[in-house]
């Protein structure tokens, strides 16, 4: 005897056990077709018997397996359409807060509760608010074009979010208490401390007798709330064409090296006036800090680089 093909042929195209059963019960049942073969097997001789048996037996075997794997095959598809309530979950991804969105809204929420409001504006600047406002002159070295990124002679990307406290200052009368969170833009050779592009909080308090005590508290009561009583802020001089006088101020890194995190300072009297404010009746302070470099003290994180580039390995820590 020969394998007929057929017969697997038909084994395939079962759609379901019930046909698939049938299908073997006319080949294996009582009358079935190998059946009855094996049958006629007694009536051979020794001889014949063993060489047919042999045959008889390989396509057996065959056709049994063909049957059990369609079997399965079947039975797999049946059951796949039934939920099995047993078995381990499938784990939904949970997002978390990014680091700098979690400083972001923590230094947020402290000035709040200090009183401040949250302002906003545009990212495109013209020179004038960006600059000239702030008696940043043509000739002042971070107007140079290898710091800004210019769209032509009047517009340009912010460098920082000082814009945004002369358009406050222009449309709001004192008293004055906001912050300004958002992104800025420098042509900044890129390293572990610098990106082209990075984040800052401006602050600004306008009001008639608010003195330089008051912003050094005030930045040093932030530092505590976000870093516990015991952390350290160090102020320095510097200089900004928009304060007078003008500080900056430092904290510690994890190796003991002091990082700058913020500017800051007395508004100069004429930025009050160029945005229209009294600078005899009023006073002002402002500081423009670092979101991105407070996350890197905070998190113990030693390059900016990771803050934005969105890997998951760095961001599910
Ligand atoms: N604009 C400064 C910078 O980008 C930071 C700054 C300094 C902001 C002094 C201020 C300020 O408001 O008063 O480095």
């Amino acid at each position: 005897m020969k394998l007929d093909y057929k017969y697997l042929d038909t084994i395939q195209k079962c759609q379901n056990l019930a046909d698939l059963e049938q299908f073997r019960l006319s080949l294996f049942g009582k009358s079935g077709e190998i059946t009855q073969v094996l049958r006629e097997l007694k009536k051979l001789s020794p001889e014949e018997k063993k060489t047919a048996g042999k045959e008889i037996n390989g396509i057996k075997k065959i056709l049994e397996t063909a049957l059990q794997d369609k079997a399965d095959q079947l039975s797999v598809k049946k059951e796949s359409n039934i939920p099995d309530s047993t078995l381990p979950g499938i784990k939904p991804n949970v997002g978390y807060l990014h680091p700098l969105t979690k400083v972001i809204n923590e230094i947020t929420d402290i000035f709040r509760y200090l009183g401040f409001s949250v302002a906003d504006g545009p990212e495109m600047e013209t020179d004038e608010y960006n600059f000239q406002k702030l008696l940043l002159d043509k000739d002042h070295p971070s107007r140079d074009t290898q710091e800004t990124y210019y769209f032509d002679e009047k517009r340009l990307l912010r460098v920082h979010t000082s814009s945004v406290q002369v358009r406050y200052m222009e449309t709001h009368k004192p008293p004055i208490r906001i912050i300004v969170p958002g992104r800025v833009y420098r042509r900044d050779q890129i390293d572990a401390w610098h990106l082209p592009s990075f984040y800052q909080i401006e602050g600004l308090m306008v009001d008639d007798k608010t003195t330089l005590t008051d912003l050094l508290g005030t930045l040093e009561f932030m530092v505590k709330k976000l870093f516990g009583e015991e952390r350290k802020i160090k102020f320095y001089g510097h200089h900004f064409p928009y304060t007078e006088p003008s500080l900056e101020a430092a904290m510690l890194n994890e190796a003991g090296e002091w990082k700058e995190i913020l500017g800051c300072g007395m508004v100069h009297p004429q930025v009050l006036k160029n945005c229209g404010i009294d600078p005899v009746k009023y006073q002002g302070w402002a500081f423009g800090m670092g979101p991105d470099r407070i996350a890197m003290l905070k998190y113990g994180i030693t390059d900016i680089r990771l803050l934005h580039s969105n890997d998951l390995r760095f961001l599910q820590q």
